[in-house]
């Protein structure tokens, strides 16, 4: 008995990577599968992967990012399945330049994809849920897993798109697990970190042996957070990689000032905040690189900025 038996999930961008293996690890605790990528061979390897292990999958192609997908995914859970359960969000691209040499081209295929290919997922498997709770009278078994990246909080230099689309991210994740929750919807998002075609050129090579930036050591997290112990599990963010989950804390107020007569001047805004803006030149102060020590090994090095 897996816990997940009895379970749906949609994963996209399931046709290789870090998705393909949460796909597997999800169908290995018992959910039947709905997986999405791009029309091709890939997809359907890992859907006849699962099948082969005694799982059940069905693929459902398409770009994530176009309305007919989100409602296709939905609606192939629903027909084929009895229902859906579970919404891994995770197909994604890059498209690194700096931002004074990034193409329109560049900024609209990263966001495109990641943050309306988040939303447009979202967008229908809420609505099901949604219906579900109301008619049900009491709220429904809904989980979303979504996929940020570190990107957000370093400030990745070269990642202008890739760093804006994932921050775009945690803002949805927290916006659904608040508009959603009445209905039992989860909603988290995970930073994760593994060795796939989109890091194998920073990361290099997998050493000999069990390789600790696997794909396989992140889906552990995703079944977790897809299963009915994560029940108080919601709006939250993780780092996830080799033997690491980290939870991130919300951003916190760092200083506050009142203005002396109810209304600021400048001069005045000048007198209080030089107190706390004195370095020379100035570092971006809300980057957060607490997460960099996590692994050193890995790329987190090759992230900072500057
Ligand atoms: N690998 C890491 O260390 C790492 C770090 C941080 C975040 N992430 C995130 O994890 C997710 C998976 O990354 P990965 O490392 O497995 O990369 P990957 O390139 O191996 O896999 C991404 C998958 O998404 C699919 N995809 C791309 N565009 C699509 C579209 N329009 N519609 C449907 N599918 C599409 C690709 O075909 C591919 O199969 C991404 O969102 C990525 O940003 C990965």
């Amino acid at each position: 008995m897996g816990t997940l038996d009895g379970r749906v999930a949609v994963v996209t961008g399931a046709g290789q990577g870090l998705g393909a293996a949460e796909a597997v690890a999800l169908a290995a605790d018992g959910a039947r599968v709905v997986l999405n990528d791009l029309p091709g061979p890939a997809l359907d390897g890992v859907v006849d992967r699962i099948k082969a292990a005694g799982g059940e999958a069905v693929a459902c192609p398409g770009d994530v990012a176009e309305w007919a997908t989100g409602e296709a995914l939905t609606r192939t859970a629903t027909e084929t399945f009895g229902g859906l359960d579970i919404l891994v969000n995770n197909a994604g691209v890059l498209r690194d330049r700096m931002v004074f040499s990034m193409s329109e081209q560049e900024w609209d295929t990263v966001v495109r994809v990641h943050l309306r290919g988040h939303f447009v997922t979202t967008r229908f498997a809420t609505a099901y849920w949604r219906a579900r709770s109301k008619a049900a009278g009491r709220p429904a078994y809904a989980r979303i897993v979504n996929t940020a990246s570190e990107a957000f909080l370093l400030g990745s230099a070269g990642q202008p798109n890739y760093a804006a689309a994932k921050g775009g991210i945690v803002a949805l994740t927290l916006a659904t697990a608040r508009g959603c929750a009445r209905y039992g919807v989860r909603a988290n998002a995970i930073c994760p970190r593994a060795r796939t075609a989109m890091t194998g050129d920073l990361m290099g090579p997998a050493p000999d042996g069990p390789d600790p930036m696997a794909p396989e050591r992140v889906t552990p997290l995703v079944t977790y957070l897809a299963g009915p112990a994560a029940d108080r599990i919601t709006g939250e963010v993780f780092v996830v990689h080799g033997d690491v989950v980290a939870v991130l804390g919300p951003p916190t107020v760092r200083a506050a000032f009142h203005a002396a007569a109810g209304r600021w001047t400048v001069p005045e805004l000048d007198a209080a905040l030089s107190t706390i803006f004195t370095e020379d030149p100035p570092r971006p102060g809300f980057v957060c690189e607490d997460t960099l020590p996590l692994a050193p090994s890995t790329f987190g090095e090759e992230s900072r900025d500057g």
